[in-house]
């Protein structure tokens, strides 16, 4: 049982150069905790190349990097510059290797295990699900956080018709909402 991973430390995200970086919240750490959850189940899968879309701070790819361990590619792209810069600085304060890419959505890359993050509705999701089931590899799991907003039922359902069987890992209420994380697998 793989436990008592350390949070990533992030503490200059969302200030000083990088004040236009979302630093993280209730929906990174939801994440962070799925993954957490999944530590074994990622470890025994040893992904090649993990993609997160939307890294902000890297603190997520921080986390998953320290549980995968250095052996994969992590990838991470945001349309924010700054947020390239910050993950990069993340990667250092944390001792693991991520590679921040300025791109919007996964520009041109094949991805085993890949997450999203997002508060803003579903435009960009909507974007970005028909390229995870062209993309996943045949093992690779697909994270995504979403709100009740989202309509977390009517992705399951969308992204089931193009082969990936999803399903609510953790939920939780930040405020007034209702975070869940969506995990995907090839069915
Ligand atoms: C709510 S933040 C989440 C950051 C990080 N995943 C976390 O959990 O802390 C969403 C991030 O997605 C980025 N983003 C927005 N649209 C994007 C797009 N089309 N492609 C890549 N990144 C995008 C934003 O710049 C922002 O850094």
């Amino acid at each position: 049982m793989s436990t008592g991973y350390p949070t990533p430390v992030y503490s200059h995200a969302g200030r000083g150069d990088f004040r236009d970086v979302y630093e993280p919240a209730e929906d990174s750490f939801l994440l962070i905790d799925a993954l957490e959850k999944d530590a074994d189940r990622l470890q025994l899968m040893s992904p090649c190349v993990c993609l997160e879309v939307g890294s902000g701070s890297g603190v997520v790819s921080a986390f998953l990097a320290s549980v995968v361990g250095p052996s994969a590619l992590y990838l991470c792209t945001d349309v924010n510059p700054a947020a390239a810069q910050c993950t990069a600085k993340t990667a250092s304060c944390n001792n693991v290797s991520l590679q921040p890419i300025i791109t919007s959505l996964v520009g041109s890359t094949g991805i085993e295990a890949a997450w999203a993050g997002g508060k803003r509705g579903r435009e960009v999701t909507d974007r970005l699900l028909p390229v995870v089931a062209q993309l996943l590899s045949s093992k690779g799991l697909f994270y995504l956080i979403t709100i009740a907003e989202n309509n977390p039922e009517e992705i399951i359902c969308s992204l089931g018709k193009c082969g990936l069987r999803g399903e609510s890992c953790l939920s939780t209420r930040a405020g007034n909402e209702r975070l869940s994380v969506l995990r995907f697998q090839r069915t």
